[in-house]
């Protein structure tokens, strides 16, 4: 066996450069973890010519993936590109030649997972994905390892950096929504296509690789119902605030009568609770376990450093021959059907189904009978109405900028006790169809602890 690990980095953007400087900066005290030094014999990039200011020669990168899948002194390739392709094909190359990889690419992983974690199985190698979900957290190794006893019986989770930011700075700062994304694709924590941290896409990526590990079921992540915070606004998170809430993007994950439940919302939190306290770029992730009970897991969730952590850390466990687990659970689920493969849970695919509070913003005509009218649809539907807020003139909170206001309106704000998803949808619905709203409302979860 060499005394050096060579392994060739494929990417060097803000995750890839997070890695070759924290594999330069704590060299001896990843060396002492990992027994032998690792040390970055090649990277591969689009652009070989672009100066990064890396501890890493210029002649050591260049653009062509085998410089690292057809080198036989690299034995791990830390795929750190995004997207679909070439990333998929890169893996894939990788695998064949007989390196173990390490990625954080989650929007591969949810899309041909199936595919090359059996790739990876043939070929005797591993797949280590920990900074693929909830950045720095590490919560791969916590489900899959640490929490292993336990049947896990929900997972909720705040799960995109980006997201999290943005609705954090709009709302402590009431700044503006798109400033605010362009400073989260600045700090590097926006995907390439920041329009898949902000509708939602890359919540539910996270989830459905969550769901595989905790449940044994490998879920479509196409097929679970989300919504991003692309269509919010400030007035909704003051709203919000006045009542006494937060509003963050949680994926929700609940075991049940053999259906697995899966839904990534914005949602509204109390204020004080874990989730409404996770800030900024932080993700967090609440898990129950039958026999470990509720755990809280919080960090930061994106960024060059915080990622590049869990990227190390998995390098550092292929060298000492910890990571094949983390690609134990292959089980597939036909979710039309409900047919599961062997090493699955025989669990149906569903939304979320319990009863929680909802949160409505409507834009209401501004004439006598309105709320009546709004509030005999929610009571045909067994909706009870816990709260309603509705300023004078809409002047208070700014309403004329609000997503979907429209003239001779104003905003209408309505706490439901709780009712099943199916009534308020049904309720909202015929809302939106009435002659007393214009736009279409704002209907919101709301989670109590
Ligand atoms: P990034 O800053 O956009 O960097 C992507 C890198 O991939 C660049 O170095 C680029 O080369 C290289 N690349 C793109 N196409 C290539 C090709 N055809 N051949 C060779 N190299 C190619 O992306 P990132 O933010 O580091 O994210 C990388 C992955 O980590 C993504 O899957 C992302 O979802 C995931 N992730 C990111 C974060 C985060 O906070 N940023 C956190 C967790 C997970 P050039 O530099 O020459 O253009
Ligand atoms: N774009 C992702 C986020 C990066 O904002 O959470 C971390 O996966």
């Amino acid at each position: 066996m060499s005394p050096v690990v060579r392994i060739g980095v494929v990417g060097l953007g803000t995750v890839g450069s997070g890695v070759v400087r924290l594999l330069a900066q704590s060299a001896d005290h990843i060396e002492r973890h990992a027994g032998r030094p690792i040390v970055v014999e090649r990277a591969v990039v689009r652009d070989p010519a672009k100066d990064r200011g890396l501890p890493l020669a210029a002649d050591r990168i260049s653009s062509d993936i085998r410089d690292i899948s057809r080198n036989p002194d690299i034995s791990i390739g830390v795929l750190l590109v995004g997207g679909l392709e070439p990333a998929r094909s890169m893996m894939i190359d990788l695998l064949e030649h007989g390196k173990d990889v390490v990625t954080a690419n989650k929007a591969l992983l949810a899309e041909h997972g199936p595919e090359l974690f059996e790739l990876a199985r043939r070929k005797g190698r591993s797949i280590a994905f920990e900074a693929a979900v909830a950045g720095g957290i590490p919560i791969v190794a916590a489900i899959s390892e640490c929490l292993a006893a336990n049947r896990i019986e929900s997972i909720r989770g705040i799960l995109n950096g980006t997201s999290n930011f943005i609705l954090t700075r709009m709302e402590e700062d009431g700044a503006d929504y798109a400033d605010v994304l362009r400073l989260a694709q600045s700090e590097g924590y926006a995907e390439a296509d920041p329009s898949m941290d902000v509708d939602g896409t890359d919540a539910t990526q996270k989830l459905a690789i969550l769901a595989h590990l905790a449940f044994g079921t490998w879920v479509p992540w196409d097929e679970i119902p989300r919504t991003g915070i692309d269509g919010l606004d400030l007035d909704l998170l003051n709203y919000a605030g006045e009542l006494g809430y937060r509003i963050r993007l949680v994926a929700v994950a609940r075991r049940g009568d053999g259906r697995l439940a899966l839904r990534v919302s914005p949602a509204l939190v109390r204020k004080g609770t874990p989730l409404a306290e996770t800030r900024g770029a932080y993700n967090a992730v609440s898990i129950v376990g039958d026999a470990v009970g509720r755990m809280f897991f919080h960090g930061l969730g994106a960024g060059e450093m915080p990622t590049a952590s869990a990227v190390v850390a998995d390098i550092i466990d292929m060298v000492v021959g910890r990571s094949a687990i983390t690609f134990r659970t292959t089980g597939m689920l036909d979710v039309s059907t409900g047919a599961a493969g062997a090493a699955s849970a025989a669990m149906q695919l569903g939304g979320v189904e319990s009863h929680e509070r909802h949160f409505l913003r409507i834009h209401a005509a501004d004439r006598p009978g309105v709320l009546a009218r709004i509030t005999g649809i929610l009571g045909e539907h067994g909706i009870s109405i816990a709260s309603v807020i509705q300023h004078a003139g809409g002047e208070a909170t700014g309403d004329a900028d609000a997503v979907g206001a429209a003239a001779g309106t104003v905003p209408l704000v309505i706490m439901t006790h709780a009712c099943s998803p199916a009534a308020i949808v049904r309720a909202t619905t015929a809302i939106d169809a009435s002659d007393v709203v214009a736009g279409r409302s704002i209907c919101l979860p709301v989670l109590e602890e």
